[in-house]
């Protein structure tokens, strides 16, 4: 028995050692942390229950059969973020390159499988050359197992994907149907056809990190909803993160301690609005003085900044926050600012994650360039995602609520349960003086009377006051008590039921 014991030990030696000791100083010198290393850091101290530890390839062609590794360049299994579970695998780089065989694809299918099925979320830390070139199309059928699961787990359990080495390829798909992909800066990089390829076929000369580098897929391509200077930051972030979600969808989110009092009334936020209708300011603030301890989790912030999505908690319940942005781009509604907010609307209604909308918004953006790119399928995407989800909606308006916009920003018309305008709020199907150059075109050479015409549009509509009489505002609030009218709002909410006719599936504008 002890020489079997032994054994055991030995075998589990070698298969955590993946490549190599060599191997493991090439991941470090890189500024990279192990496979192995990062589950403990994501995971609670021994927490971690391993799976299929010493599964090995089965591959024979070009020499194969002679190295089979214990793990295959797969860690998987599950454990706990601060006593939830979440199932988890993590790419060894060190062995041939974390690159995917059909048995590595498996041990992934396996987890995937088992968080579906217990549910709880799967979080993947993507470390890998892509399929493993000498398995062939029995690689490419492992990777499309993972796609498919990707999807049927979609709105299900919440996934999360941690790039921190290379993604490359059709590898990028399988992150890509995640719901959140966070990237470490300068170590990880994203792209379907490599630098070499772009060259080959384009004539374009770009480095893998300007291509597919975690800037690039922040700011200008939004794939990734976050970016991190180094592993250690990007996990602690992704633990954060998880403290969030529910752990699937027919859960509840957590509900967390809190020390902050629901009915904090913040005086500052009086004088937030500026007198000047076109001065901008910060929606942020707002966000940070109605969040619990002022504890904003913000989902991609260096992208379309005009507009704002992320969550906060209300007396210790997660809330999903989206907001209009009036220091970019006025807080204008365009196509990017609708896709990020729409995907986010979306997650959240998904995952029983009420949704709080603050709206400053004086339109879409006009222009050739939205309107080629189809900023009218794309706007539609806010206005769908908002009309079907069917979590507690409770709307502030703080000034500018303007034409379509108006409407899409979770009004009352798309089944909103709550909704509140500040006394400077001017709810109207646009602002004044666009108003009058349009209906007293003819006055428009007399300064007088056009200014006239403005003023008396502006008196009429640059209030919250019609709406209201209309019900369309359920109340004109102070913003110094926003906090304690948002957060009595969904606690009023929490028994909300809300039933869409049967359908297969929606058919969303994309
Ligand atoms: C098998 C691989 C591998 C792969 C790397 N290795 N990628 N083995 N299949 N795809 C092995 C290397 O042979 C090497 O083994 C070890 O991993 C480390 O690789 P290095 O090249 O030394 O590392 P580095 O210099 O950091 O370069 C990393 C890399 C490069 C840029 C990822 O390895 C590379 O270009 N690999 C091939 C990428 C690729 O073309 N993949 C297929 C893409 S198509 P030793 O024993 O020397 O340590 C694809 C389709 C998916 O993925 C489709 C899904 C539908």
């Amino acid at each position: 028995m002890k020489d079997i014991l032994a054994e055991l030990e030995h075998r589990r030696t070698e298969a955590r050692l993946g490549g190599g000791q060599k191997r493991i100083d090439a991941q470090h010198e890189k500024g990279k942390l192990t496979a192995r290393e990062r589950i403990e850091l994501l995971l609670d101290e021994d927490s971690f229950e391993e799976y299929d530890m010493f599964v090995a390839h089965r591959c024979t062609d070009f020499g194969m059969e002679k190295q089979r590794p214990y793990g295959d360049g797969v860690v998987t299994g599950w454990g706990t973020i601060n006593g939830r579970i979440v199932y988890v695998f993590s790419q060894d780089f060190t062995v041939l390159g974390g690159s995917v065989s059909a048995t590595h694809a498996q041990k992934i299918c396996k987890i995937m499988d088992m968080a579906v099925q217990n549910g709880a979320p799967v979080i993947g830390i993507n470390d890998s050359g892509g399929a493993r070139i000498q398995e062939g199309v029995d690689s490419l059928a492992g990777y499309g197992e993972v796609f498919e699961r990707n999807v049927m787990a979609s709105g299900v359990v919440p996934q999360i994907s941690l790039i921190m080495g290379p993604c490359a390829g059709g590898a990028v798909y399988s992150p890509a149907m995640t719901d959140f992909i966070f990237m470490v800066k300068d170590s990880s990089y994203m792209f379907v056809t490599g630098p070499d390829v772009v060259k080959t076929v384009t004539n374009e000369v770009v480095t893998a990190e300007e291509l597919g580098g975690a800037t690039t897929h922040t700011r200008k391509s939004s794939v990734a909803d976050g970016a991190f200077e180094n592993d250690v930051e990007a996990i602690a972030e992704v633990r954060r993160l998880v403290d969030f979600l529910p752990l699937n969808n027919r859960e509840k989110p957590p509900v967390r301690p809190f020390f902050d009092e629901p009915g904090r009334i913040e005086d500052s936020l009086d004088t937030l609005v500026p007198e000047n209708a076109n001065t901008p300011y910060d929606m942020k603030e707002l966000i940070l003085k109605v969040a619990d301890e002022g504890d904003f989790y913000e989902i991609q912030e260096n992208f379309a900044k005009n507009i704002i999505t992320g969550f906060i908690r209300l007396e210790g319940q997660t809330v999903g926050v989206v907001a209009n942005q009036p220091m970019v781009l006025a807080g204008c509604l365009d196509i990017d600012s609708s896709r990020k907010a729409a995907r986010f609307v979306r997650f959240c209604d998904c995952f029983e994650i009420p949704l709080l909308t603050f709206v400053d918004v004086p339109g879409f953006l006009p222009g050739t360039g939205q309107e080629y790119a189809g900023v009218i399928k794309h706007g539609a995407k806010l206005l769908y995602a908002y009309a079907e989800a069917t979590v507690p909606k409770v709307t502030v308006i703080t000034r500018k609520a303007y034409g379509g916009a108006y409407v899409v920003m979770s009004s009352k018309h798309l089944r909103g349960d709550v909704n509140y305008a500040w006394p400077t709020s001017e709810i109207a199907v646009m602002g004044a003086k666009g108003a009058t150059e349009i209906i007293h075109r003819g006055d428009l050479g007399d300064a007088e009377k056009t200014a006239a015409h403005t003023k008396s549009y502006e008196d009429r509509f640059a209030n919250p006051f019609v709406a209201a009489e209309r019900g369309f505002i359920d109340e004109v609030i102070q913003p110094r008590s926003t906090r304690r009218r948002v957060s009595r709002a969904f606690a009023a909410l929490r028994g909300k039921k809300l039933q869409t006719p049967w359908k297969k599936h929606d058919n969303i504008p994309l």
